[in-house]
């Protein structure tokens, strides 16, 4: 594509985000990228985008922005149950698109996204922003030393997030009805850690599961803890829980256990992590990990641009290497088949929950 001229269907948390990220690294396209239009069925949600983040023009007619021949990148910030229409008109309209995970509210819905836009050939890519995270490539070139250095025995994680409605940076409560968003934590936010958790430690190959339900709304788990094996035998132990601390926001906890060394991290904004092994503890902040990943393919370019994009800003890396490849008509990642892949372990999970943690074979 020689330019990108980009509207935006659902004006919330995850839209602005978009919005604000484009608006940051467009500056490095010159006027290749063009933010166009916003739509909201909450009118003022997509007004206030539109002035917040220099966007053309701002509706509460999702079509109008979808068959604007102006428009030809269309990014889903919608609950998740809308973005199956917003995906097929979009694609039926040949244009390109950036969809938001878990992008789907049931397996059939998944494999509906799938085939459609394989189908169509649809230049797409699906929102897991943690592949673009500095802190999780650093994590991934500390892991490859250490494992070069003894076994990797097992991994510990627990992701634990306010319940994301009605709290301080959530203000919608579509979370807590299992008719728009499938279910609860584990495919709204801990599918973002299975689709790391292959990226970083292989193939998972069987999961156990137990979930609970604090809040009481129904089908919407908000605690779930999993075992899983990985192909190379390796084990790990994942809790994800929504809770109503205010004061503790949202952390992933990891604990990395190998034979002779100990890596762990919490990641909220950034980050830090620390490597324990028989002689010393060592401890790796921001700057550290900034220096680590600098010189990779993916950070390379944009590393003098700290005026632009704040290393942390992962939202932001990611948009641009959207907007990038688009440009250079270059594969996008992750897509619809990682999604579909996390998805699944999502509902492999789920499966082992009904059937009292039964091990579940992940194909
Ligand atoms: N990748 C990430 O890190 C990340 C983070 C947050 C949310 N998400 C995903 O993004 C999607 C949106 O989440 P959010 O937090 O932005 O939700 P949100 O409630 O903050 O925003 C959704 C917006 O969509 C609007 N809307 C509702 N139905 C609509 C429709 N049919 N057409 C157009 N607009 C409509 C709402 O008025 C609201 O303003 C979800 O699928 C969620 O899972 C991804």
């Amino acid at each position: 594509m020689e330019t990108i001229s980009i509207g935006i269907i659902g004006a919330g948390y995850i839209g602005r985000e978009h919005a604000r990220s484009i608006r940051l690294i467009r500056t490095m396209f010159g006027d290749k990228v063009k933010l166009v239009g916003i739509a909201d069925i909450n009118i003022d949600a997509a007004k206030n985008a539109a002035r917040d983040f220099e966007i053309e023009y701002a509706t509460d007619d999702i079509d109008a922005i979808i068959n604007d021949p102006k428009i030809n990148t269309i990014f889903s910030c919608v609950p998740t149950k809308f973005h199956f229409d917003v995906i097929s008109k979009a694609a039926a309209c040949g244009k390109a698109i950036f969809c938001e995970k878990p992008f789907a509210i049931s397996p059939e819905q998944a494999q509906q996204v799938h085939d459609l836009l394989i189908s169509t050939n649809t230049p797409h890519q699906i929102g897991f922003v943690l592949r673009y995270a500095p802190t999780y490539h650093a994590m991934k070139q500390l892991l490859a030393e250490r494992a070069s250095e003894s076994k990797l025995r097992t991994i510990i994680l627990r992701d634990d997030q306010v319940f994301p409605i009605k709290g301080i940076s959530h203000f919608t409560d579509w979370r807590s009805h299992a008719e728009l968003a499938g279910a609860g934590v584990l495919i709204e936010h801990g599918i973002h850690d299975l689709d790391l958790f292959e990226w970083l430690f292989g193939k998972i190959t069987r999961v156990s599961a137990n979930s609970k339900n604090f809040h009481g709304y129904v089908g919407i788990e908000d605690q779930i803890e999993i075992r899983m094996e990985f192909e190379n035998g390796v084990t790990a132990n994942m809790i994800h829980l929504w809770h109503d601390i205010a004061a503790h926001q949202s952390i992933r906890h990891f604990e990395i256990f190998f034979q002779q060394s100990l890596v762990t991290s919490d990641t909220y904004d950034m980050h830090h992590i620390t490597v324990r092994n028989s002689v010393a503890e060592s401890k790796f902040e921001r700057p550290d990990l900034y220096r680590m990943i600098a010189d990779q393919p993916l950070f390379k370019d944009i590393a003098h641009r700290e005026d632009l994009v704040f290393v942390s800003d992962y939202y932001a890396i990611q948009d641009y290497w959207f907007v990038r490849n688009l440009l250079e008509n270059k594969p996008l990642s992750p897509t619809i088949v990682d999604g579909l892949r996390a998805y699944k372990l999502a509902y492999a999970c789920y499966d082992s929950a009904e059937k009292d943690g039964a091990w579940v074979a992940t194909a």
